[in-house]
């Protein structure tokens, strides 16, 4: 149980921010340090939750990441440009954040002196375009130079060898984490179930781009942040990498429209388009050394996740 600290999170109002601070916040103290690039946090009931102070503030302003920091025992960086789309449009201002903002967080931690954890937030696709059931440790080659996508992998892995340079040169105990493709209530940002789900609440067509043979593993929210709480209770998790996913939730891209248009009791059409850029055709973790280290195992399925995601969906938009 983590209990009685200060806890900063960059990025914290984004989706799986917001929803680590509701887990964090009824027994510790939680800064959210975010510059609305998205927001999941503006209004919910988290903003006015007594123990949860809102920042508003760059990872790349070194001075207000400091202030922000000070006295914190623990540190979660989850800011970053994430998202296909946002990706392509700045792979500059990607970079920029991913890398430099990351550099940032570890040496504004390694410098405050009363960090006790820091947790990188890095993705799983540092694995490249076939990542089936990939451990840890099987990090496949993904770039080609100049193909923008690539930007955002390169830079997270970046990201991940300066948390483990801090790590072995100076100590600071830094874990990263790899979410395999995170859905559910909060989401805010792009990624295909936030897609189909606005679209189908609202009997609009469901846009895949390919021919929908992509495979990917869906995670509940609520499993990575059960994830996270777990680095985070586990000593051992220090200088270790670990997958966060949930590999039972497995399907193409074409069978999760599907499952989407007929759990929201919808009539969308399903209407494919060029794809348009490199693409991922299979992503699915293994997730052993999660759940031998960590105890880790998610516990939302597809399905109920996506039932849960659909009600958050349609009460927000109005249509519940
Ligand atoms: N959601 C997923 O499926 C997934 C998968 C793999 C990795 N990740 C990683 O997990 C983390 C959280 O993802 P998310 O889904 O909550 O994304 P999100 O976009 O909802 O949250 C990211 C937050 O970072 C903030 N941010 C962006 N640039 C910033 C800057 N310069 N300074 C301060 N804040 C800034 C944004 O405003 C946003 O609130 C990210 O690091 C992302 O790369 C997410």
């Amino acid at each position: 149980m983590i209990e009685g600290k200060r806890v900063l999170l960059t990025g914290g109002a984004g989706f799986i921010g917001t929803a680590l601070a509701r887990e964090l916040a009824p027994h510790n103290e939680v800064i959210l340090f975010d510059n609305l690039h998205r927001d999941s946090f503006t209004g919910t009931s988290l903003s006015k939750h007594p123990n949860v102070t809102f920042v508003r503030g760059d990872v790349l302003d070194t001075e207000a990441l400091s202030a922000a920091m000070a006295g914190c025992q623990i540190v979660v960086h989850l800011a970053a440009i994430a998202g296909v789309d946002s990706v392509l449009r700045s792979p500059v201002r990607t970079m920029k954040v991913n890398v430099i903002g990351t550099f940032n967080v570890l040496e504004a931690a390694h410098r405050a002196g009363s960090v006790e954890r820091v947790v990188d937030f890095s993705t799983s696709e540092i694995f490249g375009t076939h990542a089936y059931k990939v451990e840890e440790t099987h990090i496949s080659p993904v770039v080609s130079v100049g193909e923008a996508r690539w930007t955002y992998a390169v830079g997270k892995l970046a990201g991940e060898f300066i948390g483990h340079s801090y790590w072995h040169e100076h100590g600071l105990p830094v874990t990263t984490v790899r979410p395999f493709n995170v859905y559910g209530p909060g989401q805010t940002g792009e990624g295909a179930v936030h897609h189909f789900i606005k679209r189908a609440i609202s009997n609009q067509p469901l846009v895949i781009h390919g021919d929908g043979s992509q495979i990917r593993a869906w995670c509940y929210v609520d499993d990575m942040v059960r994830g996270v709480m777990r680095v985070l209770e586990c000593d051992a998790a220090c200088g270790e990498a670990f997958n966060i996913g949930n590999p039972r939730s497995t399907l193409t891209i074409y069978d999760l429209a599907l499952k989407v248009i007929r759990l929201a009791g919808s009539s969308s059409p399903i209407e494919f388009k060029p794809l348009g850029y490199v693409d991922i055709e299979v992503r699915i973790p293994d997730i052993s050394k999660a759940r031998e280290m960590l105890g880790y195992e998610p516990q939302v399925d597809l399905e109920e996740g996506l039932s849960r995601t659909i009600a958050w969906y349609r009460e927000r938009e109005g249509l519940a």
